[in-house]
């Protein structure tokens, strides 16, 4: 059975990014982003492609881009021009990805799939951001908290690691 994740961090507002890149900072959650990825099939906006490390696929992970730009080129990664595609293929790689996927963003992607994603990992930055330009969607309430775990890093920004649950999926 296929499952569909989210993977997201967002602050108390609901900001995701800043003209590009992440509005933070946060170690422990690149870690948990890694942990939670790692040998799955991840599903990004063009744009969140763009943000990343040299503007490459993420290694050992199967790299999935979504863009309406007809021949679009993307480095260690598999273009589709909607999102049902980008899930197809990503179904048709079971055999050596399993049968997670995980949506990692950013806003526009989120909120197109969030009615059929089973779950959310949300790591809450418990913060404010004024100048943020890509938003996480409020969660409608048939998304249940399950867990939820609080930290605190060294420069004193604080950050829940909370599980979501979709009861109506
Ligand atoms: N905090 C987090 O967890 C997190 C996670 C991911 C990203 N981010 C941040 O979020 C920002 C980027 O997010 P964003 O919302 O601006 O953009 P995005 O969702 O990453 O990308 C948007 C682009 O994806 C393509 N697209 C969207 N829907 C599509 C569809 N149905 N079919 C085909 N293509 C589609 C379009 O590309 P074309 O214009 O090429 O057609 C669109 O312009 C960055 O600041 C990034 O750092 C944060």
């Amino acid at each position: 059975m296929f499952s569909i994740v989210h993977v997201v961090a967002a602050s108390e507002n609901n900001v995701i990014g800043v003209k590009g890149d992440l509005p933070w900072h946060i170690p422990e959650d690149l870690q948990f982003f890694k942990d939670a990825t790692i040998h799955k099939p991840i599903i990004m906006g063009r744009k969140t492609f763009e943000s990343l490390p040299n503007k490459k696929g993420l290694p050992k992970r199967l790299n999935i881009v979504i863009t309406k730009q007809e021949n679009y080129k993307a480095e260690n990664a598999h273009v589709f021009n909607s999102l049902e595609k980008a899930l197809d293929f990503a179904k048709s790689q079971k055999d050596q990805y399993g049968e997670e996927l995980c949506i990692i963003g950013g806003g526009e992607i989120f909120k197109q799939s969030l009615e059929f994603t089973q779950k959310v990992f949300l790591t809450r930055v418990h913060t404010e951001i004024q100048d943020g330009d890509a938003f996480y969607p409020e969660l409608p309430d048939h998304f249940k908290k399950i867990e939820s775990i609080k930290k605190t890093q060294e420069d004193g920004l604080s950050y829940s690691f909370e599980t979501f649950e979709n009861k109506k999926a």
